[in-house]
């Protein structure tokens, strides 16, 4: 049995890991605040799909893009050349530490990287962030987060079943709700500037839809193989399987939210 989900959403060019997918993506985008010539890193990009937009909304900006899984950083490649795009610069980050000097970047782009950071992982990885923000930098992500009525025995008993039966847990459990976060943001240097709850996301919101037909048919005909290839048709099932006997609950326990946060410099 794998264990590993994230291989699997890289095997079938997966995009919009994340709580809202593209919708959550394209609200994100709309609030981006970008400058020409600003240097943007994606942070854990997956198989690449976010960086390509924000290329077709921010033309000026230069873009970097960082996976901890070869897989991710293999496949978020393709995806570029696919795409006939070679102005995106994607590298492989060995371990926890990004792979770029000291004050390199203007803004950090994350969706659905940070939660899934265990214990106080989390608080080093936003520690790294900060190492490569240039002062007054910014970061912006959409992550999952626990709802403050989730109480901690449920948070453990998800993780724990996630991590066993998919690789990774489903959402921080050392800072689980909101209130945490915005501690922890502050702690590290971050002033929170705006938030905003995946139950509110709507169509409304968006300011910027940017597409890109070729970077759509790559992620396409990565998620045909589920149709195509047996061995992958079985893991999805699989997978989805054990996906609705550990998150099937009849009360919301977690949502995903945009928070922006600009670093305040000491
Ligand atoms: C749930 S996926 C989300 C991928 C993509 N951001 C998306 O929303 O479609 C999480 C990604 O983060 C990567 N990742 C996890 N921890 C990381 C870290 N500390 N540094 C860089 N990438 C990381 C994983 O390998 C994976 O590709």
């Amino acid at each position: 049995m794998k264990s590993d989900i994230l291989n699997f959403f890289s095997e079938i060019h997966a995009e919009g890991i994340h709580a809202k997918g593209r919708l959550g993506t394209n609200v994100l985008l709309s609030n981006l605040d970008l400058s020409p010539k600003d240097k943007l890193l994606e942070l854990g990009c997956g198989t690449g799909a976010t960086l390509l937009k924000i290329s077709r909304v921010f033309s000026d900006a230069s873009l970097f893009g960082i996976d901890l899984s070869s897989s991710m950083v293999e496949k978020a490649k393709q995806r570029l050349r696919f795409c006939g795009v070679n102005s995106i610069e994607i590298k492989h980050a060995k371990e926890e530490k990004i792979p770029y000097p000291d004050a390199s970047f203007n803004i950090i782009v994350v969706e659905s990287v940070l939660a899934i950071q265990e214990g106080e992982s989390l608080r080093s990885t936003l520690l790294e962030c900060k190492r490569v923000l240039k002062p007054n930098g910014k970061i912006i992500f959409n992550e999952t987060i626990w709802l403050d009525q989730t109480n901690k025995e449920t948070i453990e008993e998800i993780n724990l079943a996630c991590k066993k039966n998919f690789g990774i847990i489903q959402a921080n459990q050392h800072y689980p709700y909101l209130s945490d976060w915005i501690e922890l943001l502050g702690s590290i240097g971050f002033k929170t500037k705006k938030i905003i709850k995946g139950s509110t996301f709507n169509k409304e919101m968006v300011s910027v839809k940017p597409y890109q037909f070729r970077s759509y048919l790559f992620s396409k005909t990565g998620s045909l193989k589920k149709y195509l290839k047996l061995g992958v048709y079985k893991e999805w099932k699989d997978y989805q399987g054990r996906m609705k006997e550990i998150l099937n609950y009849n009360v919301p326990l977690m949502e995903g939210i945009i928070i922006s946060a600009k670093l305040i410099n000491e």
